[in-house]
């Protein structure tokens, strides 16, 4: 009569097994390591006026974390974006601004070459 209890004793176990080995498959990009997050705080363009530019620019957003950009030096998320738009479709949201980005990404004088190299600089994977 009471032959059922092991068996449902049995199935839980092998419930909390399944769930506690589970590697997912979750295609989601990781999120960026700590040596990205890093990489990002500091990296420069190597180009001076460009350097100049992303300082007082891009970097206030495309270097931390919370403000949703994606970050320099994040090649998967940089890829993605690449991939799904092109590099125009990306200059034309630099210029145009999109959801929490202003328009011009804070350069008013920036150029569509400016904004093309900047974007190769933060999409170039960190180092
Ligand atoms: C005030 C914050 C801020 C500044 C300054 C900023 N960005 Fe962004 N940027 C963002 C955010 C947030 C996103 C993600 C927008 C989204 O996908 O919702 C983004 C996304 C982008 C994208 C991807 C657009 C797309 O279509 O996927 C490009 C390209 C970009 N920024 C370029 C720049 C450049 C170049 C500069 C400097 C000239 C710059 N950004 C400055 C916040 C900023």
């Amino acid at each position: 009569m009471r032959r059922g209890i092991p068996a449902t004793a049995m199935l839980l176990a092998a419930a909390c097994v399944r769930g506690g080995t589970g590697a997912g498959d979750n295609a989601a990009p990781p999120p960026p390591s700590g040596a990205v997050l890093a990489y990002a705080e500091t990296a420069l363009p190597a180009d001076a006026r460009l350097a100049a530019i992303y300082e007082r620019s891009c970097r206030n957003c495309h270097s931390v974390r919370e403000t949703g950009a994606p970050l320099t030096g994040d090649a998967p998320a940089w890829r993605a974006r690449i991939e799904a738009k092109g590099l125009d479709g990306l200059v034309a949201s630099a210029r145009t601004g999109l959801n929490a980005m202003p328009p011009m990404g804070l350069c008013p004088d920036c150029t569509d070459e400016d904004f093309r190299a900047l974007i190769e600089f933060m999409a170039t994977e960190a180092k």
